[in-house]
């Protein structure tokens, strides 16, 4: 492809940059996979041993696909060779060069991240002293199984040490009828954990929230960290409608008396404002509990244009009322005293959870030591265990490993996960960095995986305001469809996602970009929608068995559900 494609001058800057780390960003069809590929064959032109980089993709099959591009991309590159120079042989040195690609390419470290932390293991278990004899948990119904008749037994376990602790627990979040409850909240907990460098930190921190030394409420970590940034930007948010509003009445020469009773609105806001990090919970409770707006006038009889912006003004001012109602139901339906009762029962609540659900990783890692497999969870963890041996082992290994690679390179950047992101962070290199990451946070789609697409975006920002940690190259033209598909895949797109769905707001910056030069200007400009129906008309919320089940490859179909499914949970709405 090489030959024959025109790269945009975007293209060619991912292509040729070197000397830093570097973050592509772009959406779907904009050629980021393509351009890694091309990146990697001019890297095997300039003498780099395809074995000297580390290719992370996220599932198999992008592997194999990337291997097979890379194989054919190199025998042209070869015919291309001997054709443009028949006295070429096949002893010169580039040709001899990318022939010895091909045969690397099978022991290339094209792969999942998972498959190479395995090879890992594989190669420096006695780093940690590992069994090398492990077998590898590929059926998920036989991991299962032991999740299963591992946390039987550690409840049972439960039941009658902890006795009341455990039973309020458990009364918490289960029904008469089964403990299916706090079971499936113990597995997520523990697949959460699992997804961190350090899940046991991870868990611990989580009756932190609930802390309360002895100051009032809104000095708790709880009101300050947590509660306190969510008031401020709603009633920030709030204070931005109610100006939208004033300016309407003054623009439109609406009713003065409307004027005055915003007016009011305004100070009573504003003084909320000022008082959040202040006032006491009770006074705060009182001032959002009270909240009312005075009467406004919103028909104009005889003036239709004042009737309507009267009415856009009075929409503005049900948004914020509803605002209000809001906050008032779900944080202050409660005064201090009874709030921080609860905080207390709660934190108890939390903290017996947090040791059931160490003690099932405890007894669960114990199980698979016993049995003598892994999982994939384990694989990584393994990983950075070795990696960050202090022993000397270890210390060589990592360095072995850091020299071996040229190169670290992740597609599909926006799915990894913060365990997975330390792999890669201790297996690259630092000044000048020599991570290279795709990807487009849009297209997120694994956070019931627990992908954490706040990594891309951290980089995304990072590397913008600070071009020594890494340099950032933005792809606009879309490649793969045709210019009526991406103007339908905006609209569609423009309404469907925003940044509490998304991650980012799909705005012009993230719209698809008619790239290609060479279609037929007269090709038909209509669009097929294929709609799908399902059976029930609210579908259910996706079970664990949609995640396993989950498959990358259908992924118009995939991306759909999951948009969806995220939307549903903020606006309850499908
Ligand atoms: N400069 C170009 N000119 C013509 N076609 C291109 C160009 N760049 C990429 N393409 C083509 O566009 C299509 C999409 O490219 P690619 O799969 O690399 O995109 P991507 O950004 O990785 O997509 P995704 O977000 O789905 O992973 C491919 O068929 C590729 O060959
Ligand atoms: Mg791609």
């Amino acid at each position: 492809m090489s030959g024959a494609t025109q790269y945009t001058a975007s293209q060619q800057a991912v292509i040729k940059q070197q000397g830093n780390n570097l973050l592509v960003s772009a959406s779907a069809g904009s050629g980021k996979t393509t351009v890694l590929i091309e990146r990697i064959m001019r890297k095997i032109l300039a003498g780099t041993n395809i074995d000297q980089l580390l290719v992370v993709t996220f599932t198999n099959l992008a592997a194999k696909h990337m291997k097979q591009k890379l194989e054919s991309q190199i025998n042209k590159r070869i015919s291309t060779l001997m054709a443009e120079n028949p006295s070429e042989t096949t002893a010169s040195p580039v040709i001899r060069q990318l022939r010895q690609q091909l045969n690397l390419l099978g022991v290339a470290n094209i792969s999942t991240l998972d498959a190479f932390c395995l090879r890992i293991i594989q190669r420096y278990y006695y780093v940690i002293d590992l069994d090398p004899v492990f077998r590898l948990l590929t059926d998920n119904t036989e991991g299962l199984l032991i999740r299963d008749q591992v946390w039987d037994a550690v409840r049972e376990q439960l039941y009658k040490k902890d006795g009341a602790k455990f039973d309020l627990l458990t009364a918490n979040f289960s029904n008469d009828r089964s403990d299916d409850g706090l079971s499936r909240l113990i597995f997520r907990l523990f697949d959460f954990a699992q997804s961190t460098p350090a899940p046991q930190e991870w868990l611990d921190g989580l009756t932190k929230p609930y802390q309360i030394d002895d100051g009032p409420l809104t000095s708790s970590a709880f009101y300050q960290q947590q509660l306190l940034p969510l008031l401020e930007d709603n009633v920030d948010d709030m204070l931005q409608k109610l100006t939208q509003a004033q300016k309407i009445v003054t623009d439109f020469d609406l009713e003065p008396k409307s004027l005055d009773a915003l007016q009011s609105v305004a100070t009573t806001l504003t003084t909320l404002r000022d008082q959040l990090s202040t006032a006491s919970w009770n006074e705060l409770r009182a001032q959002i509990n009270q909240f009312k707006v005075g009467r406004l006038k919103k028909t104009y009889k005889d003036d239709p244009d004042k009737t309507a912006h009267a009415k856009a003004m009075g929409t503005l001012i049900d948004g914020i009322k509803k605002q209000m109602a809001t906050l008032s139901e779900r944080y202050f339906a409660a005064e201090e005293q009874q709030v921080l009762d609860i905080m207390v029962g709660t934190k108890a609540i939390v903290q017996e959870l947090v040791k059931a659900t160490s003690q099932f990783s405890t007894a669960f890692a114990a199980e698979k030591r016993r049995r003598h497999v892994l999982d994939f969870s384990d694989l990584e963890h393994l990983t950075l265990q070795i990696l960050t041996s202090d022993n000397e082992s270890g210390q060589a290994a990592l360095n072995q490993l850091r020299a071996q690679f040229d190169e670290v390179m992740v597609d599909e950047y926006q799915d990894i996960n913060s365990l997975q992101e330390s792999i890669l962070q201790l297996l690259s290199r630092d000044e000048p960095g020599n991570m290279f990451m795709v990807g487009d946070v849009k297209q997120s789609i694994y956070q019931f995986r627990l992908a954490d697409p706040l990594l891309f975006l951290h980089k995304y920002h990072d590397f913008a305001d600070n071009p020594a940690h890494g340099d950032r190259i933005v792809l606009a033209d879309n490649f793969r469809s045709v210019a009526n598909v991406d103007h339908l895949t905006n609209l569609i797109f423009s309404q469907l996602m925003d940044a509490p769905v998304g991650q980012i707001d799909y705005d012009e910056d993230a719209y698809l970009k008619y790239g290609p030069k060479d279609y037929p200007t007269d090709m038909p400009q209509t669009t097929n929608l294929l709609l799908y129906q399902t059976e029930t008309d609210a579908p259910a919320e996706l079970t664990q068995e949609d995640e396993t089940n989950f498959s990358i490859d259908d992924s118009s179909v995939g991306s759909i559900t999951m948009v969806c499914a995220k939307n549903s949970g903020i606006k309850g709405t499908r």
